[in-house]
C-alpha cells in the first residue's frame, strides 16, 4: 500500500497559493557574465568594483597564494592575513575602532543581535528593517518589536517602556527599498539618552554616502561607543562577505560568541582580498561616490520621482505582474532593472529598482530612462 504523498501535496498547494498571490519568485539566469553587452542597472555593484580590473587582480592573487578556500572557521585555522589586513582597512574607512569579517553581510547581522542580547535584553527594530534583522531577533530568543519607520519620537516611546532592559536598537542607515535615510543623529541621542545600543546596517551606506566612508561617519557617530555598524562587502565593494566595526570590547565579545562567526568557514581569501583592494579605491577615489549621486540624480529626474538617498531610485509600478513583466520586456532589449514587489517591500507598492550605478556613462543612463519610460507608458496603457 503506497502512502498518501503528503509532501508532492504540501508543495504543490503552497505554489498554487503564490501563484494566486502574485508572490513567485524565479531565479532566472538574466546575465551571461563580463562582456555579455548588457546595461546593469540592477546589480548592487554600485561603483563597478565588481569589474574593475584592480579589484580581479587582488582576487586573482589571493587566489594563488591562499588557494579558493578559507577551510575551517576563524577559531580554527580559517583565520589569514588577508582578513586582519581586511579588518583594519574597513575600520579605517569607516572610522569605527575595529572590524570583524564574516562570511556574509547576512552572518554579520545574525552574529551581532544574538551575540549582544541573551538575558534580560531586548530589540527593538526599524519597521522597514531588512530580512537579515528581523531574522537576527528571531534567533536572538529575546523579547522583539518594531517601531514606526524613521520615527525618533516613536523609538524614545518604546525605550521608555523597556527601561531597566539592556536594549540593542537596529536600523539601517539607507534603506534598500524605499531608497530613504535614517535620522541617525536623532535615533543616537535617543538611544543615548536611554543607555541603548544603536545597531546601524550600512549595507547601501558604505561606498555611497558619505564620500564613500558611509552615513555612520559623515554624520560625525563613526567611534562613539554605543554605535556599532554592519556592513556587505557584496555591494559597492564589489565582492562577497559581511562586517561588524564596532569598539575593541564588542569584537571581543563577537569572535567568543556569535554563532554565525564561529561555526562558519571563514570568508574566502579572494573575497576577503577583493574587497580590500575595494575598499582601497574607495578611500582614494571620493569622487566614485558623487558619479553615484549624479547618476542617480539623473535617473530620478528622467521618471519625475524624488531622488533616494543612496544608489537604487525606484519607480512605481501599477502592479507585481507589470513589473515583473517590464524587467522581462527591458531585459529582451538588453537593459537590465530589478524589480521589488510584495512580500519584500514595506509598503505594499511594486516597483521597479533602477541602480545609479558609478561607471554607467551619462550616455547610458539617458539611454536605458529612455528603454524604460518606453516600457512603463507602454505598460501603464495597457492597464488603463
Ligand atoms: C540592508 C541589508 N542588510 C544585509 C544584507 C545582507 O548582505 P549579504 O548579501 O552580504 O548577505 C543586505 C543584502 O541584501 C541588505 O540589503
Amino acid at each position: 500500500m503506497s502512502s498518501r504523498d503528503v509532501w508532492g501535496e504540501w508543495l504543490t498547494e503552497r505554489g498554487e497559493l503564490r501563484r494566486q498571490r502574485g508572490t513567485e519568485r524565479f531565479d532566472a539566469i538574466l546575465r551571461q557574465g563580463r562582456d555579455d553587452g548588457l546595461l546593469d542597472l540592477a546589480s548592487n555593484d554600485y561603483l563597478g568594483l565588481a569589474q574593475d580590473e584592480r579589484v580581479v587582480a587582488a582576487a586573482r592573487e589571493a587566489l594563488g597564494h591562499y588557494g579558493t578556500s578559507a577551510s575551517a572557521s576563524r577559531l580554527v585555522t580559517g583565520t589569514l592575513p588577508v582578513h586582519r589586513e581586511l579588518e583594519s582597512a574597513l575600520a579605517r574607512l569607516t572610522g569605527q575602532p575595529t572590524g570583524l569579517v564574516f562570511s556574509t553581510g547576512y552572518a554579520a547581522n545574525l552574529g551581532v543581535l544574538t551575540a549582544l542580547t541573551g538575558r534580560g535584553a531586548q530589540i527593538l527594530l526599524d519597521a522597514h528593517a531588512h530580512a537579515s534583522l528581523h531574522d537576527a531577533a528571531r534567533m536572538s530568543r529575546v523579547p522583539y518589536a518594531t517601531f514606526a519607520h524613521n520615527d525618533p519620537v516613536a523609538l524614545d516611546a518604546a525605550l521608555a517602556e523597556r527601561a531597566g532592559s539592556r536594549v540593542v536598537v537596529a536600523v539601517e542607515s539607507i534603506y534598500s527599498v524605499l531608497g530613504d535615510a535614517a535620522p541617525l543623529l536623532e535615533l543616537a541621542s535617543v538611544c543615548d539618552r536611554h543607555g541603548a545600543l544603536l545597531v546601524v546596517d550600512e549595507a547601501h551606506g558604505v561606498g555611497v554616502a558619505g564620500a564613500g566612508r558611509g552615513l555612520v561617519r559623515e554624520l560625525g557617530l563613526a567611534g562613539d561607543p554605543r554605535v556599532v555598524v554592519t556592513a556587505t562587502l557584496s555591494k559597492a565593494l564589489g565582492s562577497q562577505g559581511g562586517a561588524v566595526l564596532a569598539p575593541a570590547a564588542i569584537r571581543d565579545h563577537l569572535v567568543n560568541t556569535a554563532r554565525s562567526f564561529i561555526f562558519d568557514t571563514g570568508l574566502a581569501p579572494a573575497s576577503a582580498a577583493a574587497a580590500l583592494a575595494a575598499v582601497r579605491i574607495v578611500e582614494a577615489e571620493p569622487g566614485l561616490a558623487g558619479r553615484v549621486r549624479a547618476n542617480a540624480a539623473a535617473i530620478s529626474a528622467a521618471f519625475g520621482t524624488e531622488q533616494a538617498a543612496g544608489a537604487v531610485q525606484s519607480v512605481p509600478m501599477p502592479d507585481a505582474d507589470t513589473a515583473v513583466a517590464a524587467c522581462l520586456d527591458l531585459r529582451a532589449q538588453g537593459v537590465l532593472v530589478g524589480c521589488f514587489r510584495p512580500p519584500s517591500v514595506p509598503d505594499g507598492v511594486s516597483r521597479l529598482r533602477v541602480t545609479a550605478r558609478a561607471d554607467l556613462s551619462p550616455a547610458e543612463v539617458q539611454e536605458a530612462t529612455r528603454q524604460i519610460r518606453a516600457v512603463v507608458h507602454r505598460a501603464q496603457d495597457v492597464i488603463a
